[in-house]
C-alpha cells in the first residue's frame, strides 16, 4: 500500500465515523435522521451499513480534515473535496445522506451520497483512485459475502436503497454493482461464491436494459442467473415499503423465473406473432439468446418449447444452434 493510499484509507474511516456520529447524536444531522427514518429505515440498519449525514455547511469536513492534519490537496485526489475556491474547499458530500462503499476486507474505500435537499445529481459517488476500482467491489459484498457462500446465491441490486430495504426484509444476500453495469470482473468474483445469481434491478427501462446486460455477463462467467420481477416503474425499496418484506421475500424474490423465460417474454413486446414474418424475426432473436447458454440441457429445454410454440421441428432449431455456437468460437 503506497503511502498515498494509506493517507486516503486513514481519510475515509474517520469520515465515516463522522458522519455516523453526526447522523446519529447530533442536530447538524437531524434532517438526514428525519429522512432516513421517513424511508423505513432503523437505528439497527443505520448501525449495521454504518449510515451517516454530510451535514449542508460546505466547510464542515475541510475544517475536520485539516484539524487531523491531513493535506487538504490530497484530499481533493481523494475524491472528498472539491476545488478550492477563493481558498475555500468544499466538501463533495455536503448535504447528502452518506453510505460508506467498503472493500471486501471491510475498510471503507469510497462514499455514495444521497442529496436529501433540492439540487443534482441524486446519487454522489467518489471516483475512481488507488484504493477504489468499482470494477471489482460490490456494495455490501463483506456483510453479505457469508450468507452468498452459505446459500450459493447472491441478490444483485441497482441501488444503495435496494440492498438496505431487502436486509431490513431479512435477505442477507444481497449487494449492488455500484451503479456503474456490471463488469466481467465482478461477475467472475460472484462465481467464486454463488452458483445463482437473482438479478433483482428497477422495473424501468434502464433496469430493464441492465438486466439484459448483466444476466449474459453472469452466464459467461458460470452463473445461473434468474430474474425477480417487479411492477413496472417499481423499484425494490418501493415494492418492500408498499407491500412488506415478507411479500418481496415470497412473490419478489421466491417468485423469480429463469433469465430465458424472461428474455423470451420481453422480446414479445418488439414482435407482432399474428404476423408470420415478424414471427420468424421473434424466433431468429430467440435462438440469437439461446446459443449464448452454456448448458446442453438448458439449451435443449428452450428449443422444445420455442419448437412447441411455433411448430418447428428440433432438427432445425439444433441446427440454426451448431451454426451460431460456431461463429462465438
Ligand atoms: P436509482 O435512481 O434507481 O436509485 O439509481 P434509488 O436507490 O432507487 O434512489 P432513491 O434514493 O430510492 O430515490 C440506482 C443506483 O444508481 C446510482 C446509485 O448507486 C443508485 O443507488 N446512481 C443513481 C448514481 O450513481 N447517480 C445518480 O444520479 C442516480
Ligand atoms: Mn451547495
Ligand atoms: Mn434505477
Ligand atoms: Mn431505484
Ligand atoms: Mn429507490
Amino acid at each position: 500500500l503506497s503511502h498515498e493510499d494509506q493517507n486516503m484509507l486513514e481519510a475515509h474511516e474517520w469520515l465515516m465515523k463522522l458522519y455516523h456520529h453526526l447522523l446519529k447524536h447530533t442536530k447538524e444531522g437531524k434532517d438526514g435522521l428525519e429522512y432516513l427514518k421517513k424511508r423505513g429505515i432503523s437505528d439497527e440498519t443505520i448501525d449495521q451499513f454504518q449510515l451517516g449525514f454530510a451535514p449542508d455547511i460546505e466547510n464542515f469536513t475541510a475544517s475536520f480534515l485539516e484539524k487531523k492534519g491531513f493535506s487538504l490537496q490530497s484530499m481533493i485526489k481523494a475524491g472528498l473535496l472539491a476545488d478550492h475556491r477563493e481558498n475555500k474547499y468544499i466538501d463533495k458530500f455536503h448535504g447528502r445522506v452518506i453510505f460508506p462503499i467498503r472493500n471486501h476486507q471491510g475498510k471503507t474505500v469510497a462514499f455514495g451520497g444521497r442529496m436529501i435537499y433540492q439540487g443534482e445529481p441524486k446519487y454522489l459517488n467518489s471516483p475512481e483512485t488507488g484504493i477504489f476500482h468499482k470494477g471489482n467491489v460490490f456494495y455490501n459484498f463483506d456483510l453479505a459475502r457469508h450468507a452468498i457462500r452459505k446459500s450459493g446465491e447472491a441478490v444483485l441490486f441497482e441501488g444503495y436503497m435496494d440492498v438496505i430495504s431487502a436486509s431490513q426484509a431479512g435477505i442477507d444476500n444481497g449487494i449492488a454493482s455500484l451503479g456503474t453495469s456490471l463488469t466481467e470482473s465482478q461477475a467472475r468474483l460472484l462465481r467464486r461464491y454463488a452458483d445463482r445469481v437473482v438479478i433483482c434491478y428497477d422495473a424501468d427501462s434502464a433496469g430493464i436494459e441492465a438486466t439484459r446486460k448483466a444476466a449474459n455477463i453472469l452466464q459467461n462467467a458460470g452463473c445461473y442467473v434468474k430474474i425477480a420481477q417487479l411492477k413496472q416503474g417499481m423499484d425494490p425499496d418501493d415494492y418492500i415499503k408498499k407491500y412488506g418484506g415478507d411479500s418481496f421475500r415470497d412473490h419478489v424474490i421466491g417468485a423469480s423465473i429463469t433469465y430465458m423465460t424472461f428474455y423470451l417474454d420481453y422480446l414479445k413486446r418488439d414482435y407482432n406473432l399474428q404476423i408470420e414474418s415478424e414471427s420468424m424475426q421473434y424466433i431468429e432473436r430467440a435462438l440469437d439468446e439461446i446459443a449464448k447458454l452454456r448448458k446442453p440441457f438448458e439449451i435443449d429445454h428452450y428449443l422444445n418449447e420455442l419448437g412447441d410454440r411455433f411448430d418447428i421441428s428440433k432438427e432445425a432449431l439444433q441446427q440454426e444452434i451448431a451454426y451460431r455456437r460456431r461463429k462465438f468460437d
